[in-house]
C-alpha cells in the first residue's frame, strides 16, 4: 500500500471537506473567480505592513555573512531576547530568551509543544467548537483528543471540563481568541480554569498542562482586554504567530513562550529545542527572525476588520441568521437554521458562496464564515445569504 494505513484514514475522513473545496474550485472555473464568494479560508485579505517591505529589503540587501545561515534550534538569541521584552511589557511577568522558542508558525509551535510532552495514550481536553488540525496534531504522538462542550455562548464550561480529567489527562489546550467562534475567554474563567488544573495536578502528582493557542490575540474589538494564561497558571505555554495579526502566514513565522516559573522548565526547554530539529523544522525561518524585533508591536490595521464584522453582521441579522457576535479573529460562526449544516453549507453553495460546516469544527448546527475578504465580496454575497435563509424560514 502507497500511503499508510492511518493517512489514508485521514484522508477518507476529511473527504466531504476535500470534495466540498473542490466543488468551490469547480465554482471558481466555471463562473470566474469574482462570482463565487469563497469564504473558506483564515487567509488574512489585508496585506501586511508597509514596514515589513521595507525591513525585508533591508535584510535581504546585507551582506554581512552567516546571514541565513543554522543557528540554535530555538532561534536567534536577539529574537528571543526581543520576545521575552515584549512579553515581559504586556505581563505581570519577566521571560528571559530561554523561555522562547521560534517556530515554524504556531502550527509548528503545538506541534512542538505536544511532541515534547505527551507520551502514546495521553489525553488533551480540547473544549469545542475548536480548530480542526488540533487532532490531527494530538494523533502525531500518540496522543488521544478529548472535547468538551462549551457553553452557549462559546465561553469555557469548566465543568464540563472538570468531568473528562482523569490520570491520563496531560494537558488542556485553549484557542483565545477563538476559531470558529470569535470568543475571547475572560480572565475570571482562565483564573477558575488555572485554579481547576492546579487542584487536579497537585492530586496527580504532575502537572496538567495548560496550552493556549493564540494568534488573534491582537484582532479583538470593542476594546476587549486580551487576558493571558501566564497571569494565572504556572504550568502554561503560548503557542502564537504572525500569521494573522501581521498577515504573514505563507511566511511560517511564530513562537513558543514557556511560563518562566514552570516546575521543570529547565528539561522542557531542553525538549523544545529538540523536537524543533527532530521535527524536521530544525529552526525557524532566518530572515523572518531576523524581522521579528521590529513587528513586535504591529499589526494590521483591525479597524478594517471590526468594518467587515460589523457589516456582515448588520447584513445577516437582518436576513434572519442567528449568531454570536465575534469579540476578535475573523470568522462568525452563525447557526445554521436546520440541524443538518452540511446541507446547509450545500445550499450556500448553490449561490456561489463558500463557507464550512461546523460539523468539521466539532460545532455542528453551525457554519463558519471567514469574513477576511474584500469588502465588496460581503457585500455581493449578501442577497444570496438572505435567498438561502429564506428558503428555510
Ligand atoms: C486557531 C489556530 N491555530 C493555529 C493556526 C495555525 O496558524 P499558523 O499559520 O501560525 O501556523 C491557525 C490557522 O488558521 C488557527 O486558526
Amino acid at each position: 500500500m502507497s500511503v499508510s494505513s492511518k493517512i489514508r484514514t485521514s484522508i477518507q475522513k476529511s473527504s466531504w471537506v476535500r470534495k466540498m473545496f473542490e466543488e468551490g474550485a469547480d465554482r471558481k472555473k466555471k463562473y470566474g473567480p469574482e462570482n463565487v464568494f469563497d469564504f473558506s479560508l483564515g487567509n488574512p485579505n489585508i496585506e501586511p505592513p508597509a514596514k515589513v517591505g521595507e525591513i525585508l529589503r533591508e535584510l535581504t540587501s546585507n551582506n554581512e555573512s552567516g546571514m541565513h545561515r543554522y543557528m540554535p534550534n530555538a532561534g536567534f538569541v536577539k529574537t528571543r531576547d526581543a520576545v521575552a521584552h515584549y512579553l515581559g511589557d504586556i505581563n505581570d511577568l519577566s521571560f528571559g530568551p530561554e523561555d522562547i522558542v521560534m517556530t515554524v508558525g504556531a502550527a509548528g509551535a503545538i506541534n512542538v509543544v505536544l511532541k515534547t510532552i505527551l507520551n502514546p495514550g495521553d489525553e488533551v481536553i480540547i473544549p469545542a467548537p475548536y480548530f480542526m488540525e488540533y487532532n490531527f496534531y494530538v494523533d502525531n504522538y500518540g496522543g488521544i483528543t478529548k472535547t468538551v462542550t462549551t457553553n452557549p455562548d462559546f465561553s469555557l464550561d469548566l465543568s464540563a471540563i472538570e468531568r473528562d480529567i482523569n490520570s491520563n489527562t496531560k494537558a488542556v489546550l485553549i484557542n483565545t481568541p477563538n476559531n470558529p467562534t470569535g470568543k475571547v475567554y475572560r480572565e475570571e474563567e482562565l483564573i477558575q480554569l488555572g485554579k481547576l488544573l492546579d487542584r487536579y495536578s497537585k492530586r496527580h502528582g504532575e502537572p496538567i498542562y495548560l496550552i493556549s493557542d493564540e494568534p488573534y490575540s491582537k484582532i479583538i474589538y470593542n476594546g476587549l482586554k486580551f487576558s493571558s494564561i501566564f497571569n494565572v497558571y504556572k504550568e502554561s505555554f503560548v503557542v502564537t504567530s504572525f500569521s494573522k495579526d501581521i498577515s504573514l502566514p505563507g511566511e511560517r513565522i511564530g513562537y513558543i513562550a514557556v511560563h518562566p516559573r514552570m516546575a521543570d522548565k529547565d528539561i522542557i526547554i531542553e525538549g523544545l529545542g529538540m523536537c524543533n530539529r527532530i521535527l524536521g523544522f530544525v529552526n525557524a525561518p532566518a530572515l523572518m527572525q531576523r524581522m521579528i524585533p521590529f513587528l513586535l508591536e504591529d499589526s494590521v490595521d483591525m479597524g478594517l476588520y471590526r468594518q467587515k464584522r460589523d457589516f456582515l453582521c448588520a447584513g445577516l441579522d437582518s436576513a434572519g441568521y442567528r449568531f454570536a457576535m465575534p469579540e476578535g479573529t475573523f470568522y462568525l460562526f452563525p447557526e445554521t437554521p436546520v440541524p443538518d449544516d452540511v446541507e446547509f453549507v450545500r445550499s450556500l453553495q448553490e449561490e456561489n458562496i463558500l463557507t464550512v460546516p461546523g460539523a468539521g469544527f466539532g460545532g455542528p448546527g453551525h457554519f463558519r464564515i471567514a469574513f477576511c475578504v474584500e469588502n465588496d465580496t460581503i457585500e455581493r454575497a449578501m442577497p444570496g445569504f438572505a435567498r438561502v435563509m429564506e428558503k428555510y424560514r
